[in-house]
């Protein structure tokens, strides 16, 4: 994506934030309010030349899709991944993922990891048809610690 789609991407963060409230480490109500300078630069971190990696997708102009990849220790990370309902089960993930990894690669990265809430399991399935598998790590879920989020990976 390029800088200038920070609308776009700030758009589809608080549709994914109100659609999926689990699915993220952020709440609606925290990101509704920042400010448009943190928009911006969060947009110019995941566009080309930035430090991380952010795929968006349009049909018509509209956001529809949206993951970020980051470089995490040795391996890459995956986060924010948001299809928009009415075009789940379309095979967009698989086309966000693919980018994802080839950034990653090009990174030199062996594996792209994610975490996925413990109770997320369409997530969970979603990703395992795109070869990921449970790395057997877990960690507590930081906006209700009595939870846990998975660990998948993808070795590249
Ligand atoms: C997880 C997600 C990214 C998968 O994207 P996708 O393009 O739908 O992926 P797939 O085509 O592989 O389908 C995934 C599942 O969604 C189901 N699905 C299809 N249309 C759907 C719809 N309109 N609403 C809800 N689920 C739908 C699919 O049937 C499949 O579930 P199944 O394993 O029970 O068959 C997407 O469902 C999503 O954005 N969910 C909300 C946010 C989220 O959970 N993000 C992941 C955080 S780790």
């Amino acid at each position: 994506m390029e800088p200038a789609d920070w609308p776009a991407s700030k758009a589809l963060r608080l549709e994914a934030l109100q659609d999926s409230p689990t699915a993220y480490c952020e709440t609606y109500a925290d990101a509704v309010g920042l400010p448009d300078e943190r928009w911006q630069a969060l947009a110019a971190r995941g566009a080309v030349g930035g430090d991380s990696f952010q795929v968006l997708a349009f049909v018509d102009s509209r956001p529809v899709a949206s993951c970020v990849g980051y470089r995490e220790r040795d391996d890459a990370g995956l986060a924010a991944v948001y299809v928009t309902p009415s075009w789940r089960g379309r095979g967009l993930l698989d086309r966000l993922v693919r980018e994802v990894a080839g950034w990653a690669r090009a990174e030199g990265a062996p594996r792209l990891r994610l975490l996925v809430h413990e109770s997320n399991a369409p997530a969970q399935r979603a990703y395992e048809r795109l070869g990921f598998v449970v790395t057997g790590h877990r960690e507590p879920y930081p906006l209700d610690p009595s939870t846990d989020e998975v660990e998948m990976a993808l070795t590249l």
